[in-house]
């Protein structure tokens, strides 16, 4: 027997993400209604270096004056993103000049039902995405959907304190049938829902939770419960679409939070553990369809409870996905004795803070830079499941420097090109990896910090964090070296 190395297969969908409360602005235009995170303020370095928890997380009493407008706070950048709405065809023309092969960007549930209670969806919601569609396929880019980057209608988290209630199942379905009856001829990849896991760690957040509402008997009962409404939602998802189109594939997505053990002591191998299967259940319901046997104890010693009935649980067994997505930027550091809580000198990362890891560099934001990391992921996922992995997230959140219509982002073309050659290297450990989508096609408002000025694309867009720009676009550096990694199928990576 002959034996030959992998190589990255043909027809690898090579291209770049994005999510539209982040760079579509125009949050008022055309119909659209207001979803949770335009609600959601700018708030200085230093007011954020203050607050518990994401910026994002805001409390009901601010919600409550945004509302009515009697707050000091009056800077959205989610709501103008960089008017993506306005520039799409230039920017998709951009994307295609990359040679990318599939864009991924997510649908406003709040463009096509603007309160999530409508009877008729909004025609111009619909024109709008098939018109980004159809720029897409002008150039042979697969589009990759996500149904919701996280942000619900304000109206669905305000009446049933967002996924803590089963009614929002029943409007995220009517929602996703609709885009389903619309684009799933065109439409191949589909992801129900971001970073699943965001809605444990961050509740208004991932389930459009208002903390100070909860109904279940504490809020790790409440995330939990919309956790798993989420999951219920997608197989339905997954079942009404894949009648309306047997050929479609769907992924379910998480943050990848690869943890290593601090010392090679069996308490902290064992902490790390728990991290890991605390971020890997999503997948087991996802592939196997079935919550792991751990997450009983995790739950009795959590004092959580959570509605589920039988009829949901074998709606989940029925109805697994097709393919495992996710987001890499960082690796995690676990030991059995350190308060990450209370933790000095922590190291930041993707979704959650952690202890430093002292043989890794950092970014700009302190998220350590761990390609290495990346490689053993790709093997412990596909080693585990055997599913074909999508690579929907990976860059590197820079302050970028535009001079004279130039941006020299070396280093952000140096993680890339160390992340790329880790993809490479598990494509030859035989790992399936169906694509890759850098964190960003271009430039837009960061998802955590709501800030312009860190930046992950290709294009640097001319905005900074309080909207004054002229929202020119502009290729940097790593424009020009994506363009030839993605023309010579990886091979020009050293
Ligand atoms: C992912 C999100 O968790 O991280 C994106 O899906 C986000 O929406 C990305 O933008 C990077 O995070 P941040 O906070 O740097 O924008």
């Amino acid at each position: 027997m002959k034996l030959e190395k992998m190589t990255m297969p043909e027809g690898f969908l090579w291209g770049g993400a994005s999510a539209a409360n982040q760079v579509e602005g125009a949050y008022d235009e055309d119909g659209k209604g207001i979803s949770t995170f335009d609600l959601i303020p700018f708030f200085t370095k230093e007011e954020r270096a203050t607050r518990k928890g994401l910026p994002s997380e805001i409390s009901e009493n601010e919600i409550e004056s945004v509302l009515n407008g009697v707050t000091n706070h009056i800077n959205f950048p989610k709501r103008r993103g960089v008017d993506f709405y306005h520039h799409y065809k230039s920017d998709i023309a951009l994307f295609a000049e990359m040679g990318f092969k599939v864009f991924r960007f997510s649908i406003g549930w709040t463009r096509i039902y603007p309160t999530g209670f409508e009877e008729q969806p909004n025609q111009k919601g619909l024109d709008f995405y098939r018109d980004v569609i159809n720029e897409c396929k002008k150039y042979n880019i697969e589009p990759l959907i996500t149904m919701s980057h996280y942000e619900i209608p304000w109206e669905v988290a305000d009446r049933y304190n967002g996924w803590e209630s089963k009614e929002t199942i029943d409007l995220f379905l009517n929602f996703a049938k609709t885009i389903l009856d619309e684009f799933a001829q065109d439409v191949k990849y589909w992801i129900p829902f971001n970073e699943m896991n965001m809605t444990l760690i961050s509740p208004y957040h991932g389930g459009g939770i208002i903390p100070e509402r909860i109904k279940s008997q504490n809020l790790m009962s409440a995330e939990f419960q919309a956790l798993h409404n989420q999951f219920v939602a997608g197989a339905k998802v997954l079942k009404y679409g894949r009648k309306v189109n047997p050929n479609l594939q769907f992924g379910c997505m998480i943050a990848r939070l690869e943890t290593y053990a601090e010392t090679c002591k069996s308490a902290d191998q064992l902490a790390a553990l728990r991290q890991e299967q605390m971020n890997v259940f999503y997948f087991e319901v996802a592939a196997i369809g079935e919550y792991p046997k751990y997450l009983n104890k995790y739950f009795i010693d959590n004092d959580i409870i959570f509605q589920q009935s039988e009829e949901e649980l074998s709606l989940l067994k029925e109805n697994t996905y097709d393919y495992l997505a996710f987001s890499y930027y960082n690796t995690y550091v676990k030991s059995s004795n350190v308060d990450e809580e209370t933790l000095d000198g922590k190291a930041s990362g993707n979704l959650v803070d952690a202890q430093p890891n002292a043989y890794v560099t950092i970014s700009d934001w302190g998220w350590p830079i761990d390609s290495t990391g990346f490689l053993i992921t790709l093997n412990k996922l596909y080693d585990k499941f055997r599913l074909p992995l999508f690579v929907t997230e990976n860059g590197l959140g820079a302050h970028d420097v535009m001079k004279e219509g130039h941006v020299h982002d070396d280093y952000r073309i140096a993680y890339l090109n160390d992340h790329i050659k880790a993809l490479k290297e598990a494509v030859e450990d035989g790992v399936e990896v169906l694509g890759y989508t850098t964190w960003t096609a271009i430039d837009l408002v960061s998802c955590g910090t709501n800030e312009m000025t860190k930046r992950y694309g290709f294009i640097y867009v001319d905005a900074d964090d309080y909207g004054i720009g002229t929202y020119d676009r502009y290729k940097k550096d790593s424009f020009y070296w994506y363009k030839d990694v993605i023309a010579s199928n990886g091979k020009n990576i050293d």
